[in-house]
């Protein structure tokens, strides 16, 4: 069945989807990493009884939380409302999500029998998701939706961690010492998130984003032997819908020219990386980013001058997408994502 999203001219031409197809622009499109979520007063009302895991579960919260943000901000793209953790919440694996903490997962996983413990995901799994697809991709109209998934590395930290880690000792510990375990490991949760992502673009997501949030915590080296070619084998499979492919991770500057060839349509720039820098290492790719997420709490004008700066440079990539370069901070003030979204259609309005 062709993605319902692909049928429909507007989406297609959207600002969006012509960045990531590094097509002209009638203005530099825009969205926020975490823009559904806690800096928004009317989620915080919704959300409240029900929690995170809940939430994602049940379509009439996941429509109305991704539409949130695009009407409040008027951005060029919705990101579906869910979390990395979900598909595996779906196939069983004993986890929750833990307010100010996380995701915690109950078993962490040490062994082969613990990798054999975890099924492969169907769509059964997460008619959830494709419900919940469907109906966003009706409402949006002309604006796009991007489906998303962890990537194979930093769904291994949760998992294998138990929760939140700042140095993913252990991981990197199964990764060093234990290549047997490691390499079933990346080769599950690669089939899941892969499936996953399929769901969503059978269902309607007109783009996906791998998140790939913790790899900047491997050297070009080992990110290289041991994790790329589990993220390639996601992005490949997702090429072959045809729908354009984010590839981000937090600290990535020495291997974004590693991925972008993982196979992604629009490398992620975080906001440490200088953005020519990033649309260099991007390699001819389109690049998304990269305002730093705590200018939101800097003067307005300071706001604007520098993302006046971010945009400037965009536009000697082949295809810029504006956005943060990482997820909004909970503490931020609507009205300054709003200022910028408005901003950043106007100064680059041609
Ligand atoms: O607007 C959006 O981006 C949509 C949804 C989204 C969520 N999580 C919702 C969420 C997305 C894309 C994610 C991805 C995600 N989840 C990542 C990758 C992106 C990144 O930020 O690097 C990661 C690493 C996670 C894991 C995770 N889930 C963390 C670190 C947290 C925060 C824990 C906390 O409370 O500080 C979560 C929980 C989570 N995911 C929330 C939301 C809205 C907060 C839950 C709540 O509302 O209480």
């Amino acid at each position: 069945m062709p993605a319902a999203s692909t049928t429909d001219p507007a989406v297609h031409d959207s600002a969006f989807l012509r960045a990531a197809r590094r097509e002209p622009v009638p203005h530099t499109p825009v969205w926020f990493m975490r823009q559904a979520g806690r800096s928004l007063p009317e989620y915080r009302k919704l959300r409240e009884g029900t929690t995170m895991l809940e939430s994602c579960m049940e379509p009439d919260l996941v429509v109305e939380i991704t539409l949130q943000p695009v009407r409040r901000y008027g951005v060029d793209a919705a990101i579906f409302f869910s979390d990395i953790v979900l598909p595996l919440k779906a196939v069983g694996v004993d986890l929750d999500i833990t307010p100010g903490v996380g995701p915690v997962v109950a078993h962490p996983v040490e062994t082969l029998a613990d990798v054999a413990a975890i099924p492969d995901l169907t769509p059964a799994h997460v008619d959830f998701v494709t419900a919940s697809v469907q109906r966003l991709v009706g409402e949006l109209g002309a604006t796009p939706l991007i489906g998303f998934a962890g990537a194979p590395f930093t769904v291994a930290s949760y998992l294998v961690e138990g929760g939140p880690s700042k140095d993913h000792a252990r991981t990197k510990a199964m990764m060093f010492g234990a290549p047997e375990v490691w390499e079933a490991l990346m080769r599950k949760i690669s089939g899941i998130a892969a499936a996953y992502l399929e769901v969503q673009v059978d269902a309607g997501a007109s783009a996906v984003q791998l998140f790939d949030s913790w790899a900047g915590a491997l050297s070009r080296d080992d990110y290289a032997r041991h994790v790329l070619p589990w993220s390639t084998q996601v992005l490949e499979r997702i090429g072959a819908t045809g729908v354009p492919r984010i590839h981000f991770g937090v600290g990535t500057g020495e291997i974004l020219d590693l991925m972008g060839e993982a196979g992604a349509d629009v490398v992620g720039v975080d906001w440490r990386v200088p953005l020519e820098a990033g649309i260099a290492r991007a390699g001819g790719r389109a690049v998304q980013g990269n305002l730093d997420p705590t200018l939101v709490f800097a003067p307005t004008e300071v706001m604007l001058e520098r993302a006046r700066e971010v945009v400037e440079v965009g536009r000697s990539a082949p295809g810029h997408v504006f956005n943060l370069g990482h997820g909004v901070i909970p503490a931020t003030d609507p009205d300054q994502l709003a200022r910028l979204t408005d901003f950043v259609h106007e100064v680059s309005a041609r």
